[in-house]
């Protein structure tokens, strides 16, 4: 079993497909072990995309994840970070498969509906920022 970090962002949270999305979840076999709702601030955004800090559009993504509620959660399955992001599709809506959450929920690059670790590190590191050990019990 394997543990990856998501988020349904901003925009899917506001438009109300918060719930047709943790169904998908259940529905492809992931076992929610942590779950909450945060409405993140600037500098909490900031410091999750950290890896993102010298890129072009940091101000934007981090004034997009600070603009309104989203939820967190850790999802467990075998090969949960690639099945995620699997489910997820492509970052770009327009390039995502049908079927997919961004097909069917994102906007565009900047608003794509869900986040998902992308590799064993970066789940570790994601899920402690979001969760203690007695929160995924
Ligand atoms: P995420 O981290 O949110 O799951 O998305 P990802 O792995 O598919 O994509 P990543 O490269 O990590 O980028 C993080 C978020 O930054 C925004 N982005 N905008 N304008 C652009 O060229 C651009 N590139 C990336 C996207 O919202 C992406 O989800
Ligand atoms: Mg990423």
């Amino acid at each position: 079993m394997e543990r990856t970090f998501a988020i349904i962002k901003p925009d899917a949270f506001a438009a109300g497909n918060a719930g047709k999305i943790i169904a998908r979840i259940y529905e492809e076999g992931f076992k929610i072990v942590g779950m909450k709702k945060l409405f993140l601030s600037r500098k909490e955004a900031e410091g999750f995309y950290y890896v993102h800090r010298e890129r072009p559009f940091f101000g934007e993504l981090t004034e997009f994840m600070s603009r309104g509620p989203c939820i967190v959660m850790v999802l467990e399955a075998a090969d949960a970070i690639n099945r995620w992001r699997k489910v997820m599709g492509a970052t770009n809506p327009e390039e995502a498969e049908a079927g997919t959450l961004r097909k069917e929920f994102g906007t565009f690059i900047g608003e794509n509906a869900t986040h998902g670790s992308d590799a064993p590190e970066t789940a570790a590191f994601e899920i402690s920022y979001f969760f203690s050990g007695l929160e995924l019990l």
